[in-house]
């Protein structure tokens, strides 16, 4: 359930026109309905009563100050991973014993930058990488609170790309290289082992996969108690998939039963780092028809947005629903919505049937809360489009569109060519 509907044939984001912001804003644009953001949030929060629990937001799918601290707000962590992560997470008020922070790629900057903070714990992906933050935590006198990601080796049935949890990839630590990982922590005199971690990858449209790895970690966490090593959090990650087109994953209360049922009683804290299903439809882009195009074998709908907007379609071949923002009696055309990037790859639809929008007419970009932003780039010079969050019927602009003063900003010519 969204808050994305029509109205008299236009399309509005809760009780404001999106032709109205467009107006105002120009385009692209990408939009968040508060609304929105917010029950998906307190209805993943909630389908975990009953267990200790903290429900990390995962920063990478929307990093929005605005959207972060709606989440804070709500009473959120933050699954961050990187420096930068964790200065939006900061800035956007997450209280650094909330926040956990993966990632294959630490880098002693960010280490230590979290250590100052005093974050929740460090989800550890390689034996190296606990050294190095042990050794770093002794430099700064202080604990790092650890868990172990491992990589249970559970086919998560999505995207290759986005598939984290094979031993093939490249996250976490192997099942039986974890039990050593944990004893060489538990000797090491910087670390303390507060968690488990696993992470299985992103868009899964089935509970299976989820609970295999929570099996997996179960019996982990047993033998570890065998040897002496307590567990406190258990954190499963995100991952849980949305409807782009005619998905059907699991609810999130269907998604928690099942964790909830296999972890009662069980003394563990949960930790979840959801990121898609709580932003994904939330969002979307606006874009408009900058010209028709007929080909000799396709009909072509050039927008003002491109592969450097929104990533996703190009990257993964991903399908995001395209919708009129003025709905009209003319018959649906099939057509490529591509962009103006250079490049044969860009585009946000391919042979798909679509509203027949026309040379200035506004088109929405359907489920592009989770990973639209954040991917987006410069390329082609051209600047990031703007961020704005709908609440009820006032729109604000939270991230201003970018201008070409900034794609030059901190760039500079070396002497020799400086005339
Ligand atoms: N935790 C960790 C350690 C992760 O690596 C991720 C996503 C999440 C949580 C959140 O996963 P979610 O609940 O959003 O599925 N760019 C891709 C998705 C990459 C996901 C990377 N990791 C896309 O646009 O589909």
């Amino acid at each position: 359930m969204h808050h994305f509907f029509y109205r008299n044939n236009e399309l509005y984001c809760e009780d404001v026109p999106i032709r109205m912001i467009a107006e105002k804003v120009g385009t692209p644009f990408y939009l968040y309905s508060h609304a929105t953001l917010k029950r998906h949030f307190l209805i993943f929060n909630e389908a975990f009563e009953g267990l200790e629990r903290l429900v990390c937001f995962s920063a990478k799918s929307n990093t929005n100050l605005a959207v972060l601290k709606l989440f804070k707000s709500l009473g959120s962590g933050l699954d961050i991973v990187s420096g930068g992560e964790l200065y939006r997470g900061l800035k956007a008020g997450f209280s650094p014993d909330k926040i956990v922070y993966s990632g294959v790629g630490k880098r002693i900057h960010e280490i230590d930058y979290a250590l100052e903070a005093g974050i929740l714990m460090f989800n550890v992906e390689s034996l190296e990488e606990l050294e190095l933050i042990d050794k770093r935590a002794g430099f700064l006198r202080t604990e790092a609170p650890v868990a172990i990601r491992v990589n249970p080796d559970i086919d998560p049935k999505t995207h290759p790309y986005i598939s984290t949890g094979l031993k093939k990839n490249k996250f976490g630590i192997d099942m039986e290289t974890a039990i050593d990982g944990y004893k060489v922590a538990s000797r090491l005199k910087n670390i303390n082992i507060v968690g488990i971690d696993c992470h299985i990858g992103s868009q899964i449209t089935e509970s299976k996969p989820f609970i295999d790895a929570l099996e997996s970690l179960k019996n982990l966490i047993n033998e570890l108690r065998q040897i002496g090593i307590q567990i406190k959090y258990m954190d499963m990650g995100g991952g849980l998939g949305i409807t782009y087109n005619d998905e059907s994953p699991p609810h999130p209360r269907e998604y928690a039963r099942a964790i909830v049922d296999s972890l009662k009683g069980s003394h563990l804290h949960l930790i979840l780092e959801p990121g898609r299903v709580i932003v994904g439809n939330a969002g979307i882009l606006v874009s408009r028809v900058l010209f028709r195009k007929s080909g000799k074998v396709k009909e072509f709908v050039i927008a003002d947005a491109g592969m450097n907007d929104l990533l996703r379609p190009t990257l993964y071949d991903a399908f995001h629903a395209i919708e009129p923002v003025v709905r009209t009696e003319d018959k649906p055309i099939t057509a490529d919505v591509v962009g103006p990037i250079c490049e044969t790859g860009d585009f946000l639809a391919v042979d798909r049937k679509i509203p027949d929008v026309k040379k200035g007419d506004l088109f929405a970009v359907m489920s592009a809360g989770a990973y639209g932003f954040t991917m987006s780039s410069n390329y082609c010079s051209r600047p990031r489009a703007a961020e704005v969050m709908v609440r009820d019927d006032r729109f604000h602009v939270v991230r201003d569109r970018e201008i070409y003063e900034d794609l030059v900003d901190g760039e500079s010519l070396p002497p020799f060519l400086d005339d």
